[in-house]
């Protein structure tokens, strides 16, 4: 009698000391520890099944009816534990991933064109209007195209004009303008009549500073044909600072030079942020220089397969950069190809 007591005393000690901890627990990990050191294979609950031959033959049944009713007794306090963690644990789960439906969206970030491109986008369409294709020529040139072509001897001091960037190739450089596109499309077009623009990226071997970049973009024009006068020139000009500037413009030509025209000039258009009056943009003299033009010379026409005493032609070279700069007042070239978005998305 007196072992049959003792095993239902340990019973009951560890039923109540198993219960009074499961009731303090609430979390899923400590529920699962005290699963295994009160439910498990080695709790004292599941030891007292292997202990029973220790007691008497008529109280074993007695014994193992009580374990029995403390196994289930705990496994169902078990239950109702787990069940209410696992609820508290999925409510917080709920609550910390909650989505907020009602919050706006994120907006993508949406890609722009280039400031640049609009520039060109614009000067293309301009010229379209007036009969000018667009004609693209490599930006890794020949020197021979570049200068020699173009009445730029090697050697001739007007080749200090334009610092080279030249490559391993002798021969080979970084083309230093727009102009060499004027032969190229000379040699494929002659002798039919030509008017093109001719735009890309053209390289200097330069100090950079607020005004000077070694990348930068040209747009080129070339008209050539029979009868083709100054006169062409300066319509065609003024027309595109009309429609590019704005009604009204005015625009002038001073003579300049450049070795692949004759007559050569530049042509200022007047300041449209003081109207000729004078102000910071234009650093008080009323004009700002938009491009170089002139006649294309007689030995560029030669070189290009048209008989300068048939043909005549002009050719003009702006820089879209400063066209933007002069727009918008951007007062650095250098943030153009810096690839800054937040100078990028300003246009
Ligand atoms: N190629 C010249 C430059 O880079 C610009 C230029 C001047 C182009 C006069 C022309 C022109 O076609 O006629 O400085």
């Amino acid at each position: 009698m007196t072992e049959k007591s003792t095993l239902i005393q340990e019973l009951e000690t560890v039923q109540a000391k198993a219960e009074a901890e499961l009731a303090s627990l609430s979390d899923e990990g400590g529920l699962a520890k005290w699963k295994t050191e009160y439910l498990g294979k080695s709790s004292p609950v599941m030891q007292i099944f292997k202990r029973l031959p220790e007691a008497g033959k008529e109280e074993r049944a007695l014994i193992g009816q009580f374990a029995n009713q403390v196994k289930s007794a705990l496994e169902q306090k078990y239950e109702l534990k787990a069940e209410a963690a696992r609820q508290a644990a999925l409510a917080d789960t709920l609550k910390s991933e909650q989505v907020d439906v009602t919050l706006p969206g994120r907006a993508p970030m949406n890609g722009r064109l280039h400031i640049t491109n609009q520039t060109l986008r614009e000067v293309y369409r301009i010229f379209a209007e007036m009969g000018f294709q667009v004609y693209r020529s490599p930006e890794v040139e020949s020197d021979e195209n570049n200068f020699e072509l173009l009445n730029i001897p090697a050697h001739h001091p007007a080749r200090d004009l334009w610092d080279t960037f030249f490559t391993k190739k002798e021969g080979v450089i970084l083309r230093t303008h727009t102009s060499p596109g004027q032969v190229r499309a000379m040699r494929e077009f002659a002798p039919e009549p030509i008017r093109v623009v001719l735009p890309g990226m053209c390289y200097r071997y330069e100090q950079t500073d607020a005004s000077h970049e070694f990348q930068f973009n040209q747009v080129e024009l070339l008209v050539v044909g029979k009868h083709i006068t100054f006169a062409n020139l300066k319509g065609t000009l003024q027309e595109f600072v009309q429609r590019m500037y704005g009604k009204g413009v005015r625009t002038r030509i001073r003579p300049s030079y450049f070795p692949f025209v004759e007559p050569g000039g530049e042509m200022d258009v007047e300041c449209f942020v003081c109207s000729g009056k004078g102000c910071p943009v234009c650093k008080h003299h009323g004009w700002l220089e938009i491009l170089g033009c002139g006649m294309v010379h007689p030995v560029v026409l030669k070189n290009g397969g048209y008989d300068p005493e048939v043909y005549s032609g002009f050719a003009a070279g702006l820089g879209p950069e400063r066209i933007s700069m002069l727009r918008y007042r951007i007062d650095d070239i250098r943030n153009f190809w810096a690839n800054d978005v937040r100078f990028l998305e300003q246009f």
